[in-house]
């Protein structure tokens, strides 16, 4: 067993330092503050090979390992998990699945500039009335001669304005359940496609997360992914690579704020000398030092099976089980540890402490991820 990184990945570690330190730092306050996309950051994150990182490099990808890919998600979320849940969507939740299931004809069509960065993508599966219980699908796409009609409405869509391709989980056959849902490829400006207003955030406020209503939508046949029938488990299968890329934000969100407060806590002085020099605060440090750790060992688990070809199911939701937990009471001891200061929005701190909140909630509750953990764990 080798615990050290590559010099492959040491230099993807150092790339995506530098661009979260040179290209997204500057601005982060105020983007989220104004609930800016970061765009151009987004652009070049394409152009540097973020955006499609395991994608093989024929369909327009960097050709990377899943471990390539926490390192990354860990550097960029350090800085800005608003640009990181962009690249996390359009890496696992739409390339993946594309570049797996998709058709040749899909792939040239939209794999393509979705892995080089040129467009992103959206992952459209949580309805109103279907978050967590996700075969309870209300959007329908019912067979009609060479189309299907898409009719319903999502939520809480990821890139749900920026995004030009979209994946749709639909129920095609009530009768069947989840045998009866399949995933279909729609595109924005498709007739009676509509976009509806920008949800105001908590935290991720700089990515754009919307309601999508959809009106009699003709899907072409062709645009459906896989055999049919295969749409709930195909969102099955992606969310497990997207439980992955969720744990890296939270590692990095953790350990993006700890740095700070490792940092801060080494310069102001209290009672005479550095608060590190504290055991209050210095058990705090390394309780949160080991937290992040041992985080990051299930996130390279995870990374590793899936890069084996082992089944992750288990090993991606134990990973985004504790990364989230842990991400929360991170940032939370490093908005302590920064007192007054860690209040404040130029501080980064509270920023990240709300950022952490939705690593809990998105691509699966912890408590969903719980459901999943508990029945691989019984059925072995
Ligand atoms: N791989 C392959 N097949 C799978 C699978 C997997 N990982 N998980 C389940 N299946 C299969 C099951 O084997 C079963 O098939 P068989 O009958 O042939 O065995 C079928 O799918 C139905 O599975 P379950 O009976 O387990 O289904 P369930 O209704 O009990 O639900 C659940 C399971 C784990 C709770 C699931 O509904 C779930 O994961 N819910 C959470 C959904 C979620 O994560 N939503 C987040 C939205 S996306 C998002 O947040 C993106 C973003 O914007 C950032």
């Amino acid at each position: 067993m080798d615990f050290n990184l590559s010099e492959e990945h040491i230099m993807i570690q150092n790339a995506a330092r530098d661009f979260a330190q040179n290209e997204l730092k500057p601005g982060v306050i105020e983007r989220d503050e104004k609930q800016e996309f970061p765009h151009d950051q987004i652009k070049k994150m394409g152009d540097l090979g973020f955006l499609g990182m395991m994608v093989d490099p024929k369909y327009g990808g960097s050709g990377l390992d899943a471990v390539s890919y926490v390192i990354a998600m860990e550097e960029i979320s350090k800085v800005d998990a608003s640009a990181s849940v962009v690249m996390s969507v359009n890496n696992s939740l739409v390339c993946w699945g594309l570049e797996t299931y998709g058709t040749e004809e899909q792939k040239q069509k939209y794999l393509v500039p979705l892995a080089k960065g040129d467009i992103i993508g959206a992952f459209c599966l949580s309805e109103p009335e279907a978050g967590s219980d996700a075969t309870s699908q209300k959007t329908t796409a019912i067979e009609k001669e060479d189309h299907y009609l898409l009719n319903g409405t999502k939520n809480w869509i990821t890139n749900g304005n920026n995004a030009s391709v979209y994946i749709v989980i639909a129920q095609t056959d009530k009768e069947k359940g989840y045998k009866g849902i399949n995933a279909f490829i729609v595109e924005k400006g498709m007739d009676g496609f509509v976009v509806g207003p920008k949800e105001n955030k908590l935290g991720i406020r700089g990515s754009d997360t919307h309601s999508l209503m959809f009106t009699n939508v003709k899907i072409p046949k062709q645009n459906r992914i896989g055999e049919d029938g295969f749409g709930f488990k195909f969102a099955m299968k992606t969310l497990a690579g997207g439980r992955i890329g969720i744990a890296s934000q939270a590692l990095g969100i953790a350990s993006g704020a700890y740095e700070l407060a490792l940092k801060y806590s080494k310069e102001r002085k209290a009672f005479g000398k550095e608060i590190s020099k504290h055991q209050a605060i210095a058990f705090k440090l390394a309780d949160m030092a080991t937290q992040i750790e041992a985080a990051r060992h299930l996130c390279m688990k995870a990374a590793w099976d899936k890069d084996q070809g082992n089944n992750y199911d288990l090993s991606s939701a134990m990973a985004k089980l504790f990364a989230a937990e842990m991400a929360m009471q991170v940032t939370i001891e490093a908005v302590q540890i920064h007192g007054g200061y860690g209040f404040v929005k130029e501080y980064h701190v509270e920023r990240l402490m709300r950022d952490a909140k939705i690593t809990q909630i998105y691509e699966g509750t912890s408590e969903i991820q719980k459901i999943v953990i508990s029945r691989n764990v019984l059925n072995k």
